[in-house]
């Protein structure tokens, strides 16, 4: 795998997105590598915690690859909507606890991947947002549903509809990540934390996670995130991207 790397230590498994020149923006090989290295861990039954964590000192992940995106048509943004989804379940389903370590951006589809694991937390430079409707788009990977799920749907709708990035601090309060550490002690917190989840009886753990889960079951998001893609909106939101532009004017078409 080029973009994942996987690490044991005791009953402990670690994955870490690895692109971070584009600080570990999901392309479809990432998440492509990354549903193969979730189910090479869930095969290990000796691994009874996962975490999560990206690359790097700056990024979590900065979302779904914007440049990728660009040109998808609506059957291929479906497509695309229709994979993340999957694999963001599968970590929501995982058969063990999965730990979010937040080293960082956590924006769009990266928000929606910290908000998929048990546990988010976060570093103090950390920066979440779904930034999606300001480039002609909806939260495609659950988003919608799990952020209001999270902080509720006040401030989900707040978050989501403004477009605007919210620090670690504001994070902690509003009930989006379970703790804020210096960026120096992330790991270290993270891995006690696992270790310490791993010392408990794993069937019962498990057990529990599925009953809390159960419990929350909703749907996901539906065709709104691939229909953006017929918009001109999109298109533009996602160019002025790439291009670096600053000052936008959305066309409502
Ligand atoms: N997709 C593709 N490339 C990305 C990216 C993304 N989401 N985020 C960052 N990159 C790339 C940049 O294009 C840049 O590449 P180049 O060096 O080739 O120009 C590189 O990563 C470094 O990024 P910046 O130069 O922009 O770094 P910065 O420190 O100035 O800014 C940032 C950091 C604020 C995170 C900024 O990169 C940013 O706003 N990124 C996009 C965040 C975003 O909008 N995410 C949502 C994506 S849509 C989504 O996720 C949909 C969904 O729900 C499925």
């Amino acid at each position: 795998m080029e973009t994942i790397l996987v690490n044991y230590e005791g009953h402990v498994a670690t994955i870490t997105i690895n692109r971070p020149k584009a600080l570990n923006a999901l392309s479809t090989q990432v998440l492509t590598e990354l549903n193969q290295a979730l189910d090479e861990v869930a095969a290990n039954n000796d691994v009874y915690a996962l975490v999560l964590t990206g690359a790097g000192e700056k990024s979590f992940v900065a979302g779904a690859d914007i440049a990728e995106m660009k040109d998808k048509s609506v059957e291929e943004a479906a497509a695309y909507g229709k994979f993340g989804n999957e694999v963001f379940r599968k970590i929501e389903t995982f058969r063990c606890p999965v730990i979010a370590a937040v080293n960082g951006f956590a924006l769009g589809g990266g928000c929606e991947l910290a908000m998929s694991c048990d546990i988010r937390v976060a570093s103090e430079n950390a920066v979440f947002g779904q930034p999606e409707v300001g480039l002609g788009i909806t939260p495609g990977f659950g988003g919608t549903q799990r952020l209001a799920r999270l902080v509720g749907t006040g401030i989900a709708k707040e978050m989501i509809y403004t477009a605007r990035n919210i620090k670690a601090e504001r994070a902690y309060a509003i009930g989006l990540v379970n703790n804020v550490v210096p960026a120096e002690e992330l790991m270290a917190v993270v891995m006690k934390m696992a270790n310490g989840i791993a010392k408990n009886a794993p069937i019962a753990v498990a057990y529990s996670k599925k009953a809390i889960n159960n419990g929350l079951q909703t749907d996901i998001e539906g065709e709104e995130f691939s229909n953006c893609f017929a918009t001109e909106d999109q298109t533009y939101g996602m160019t002025c991207f790439l291009e670096k532009t600053k000052d936008k004017k959305f066309s409502n078409k």
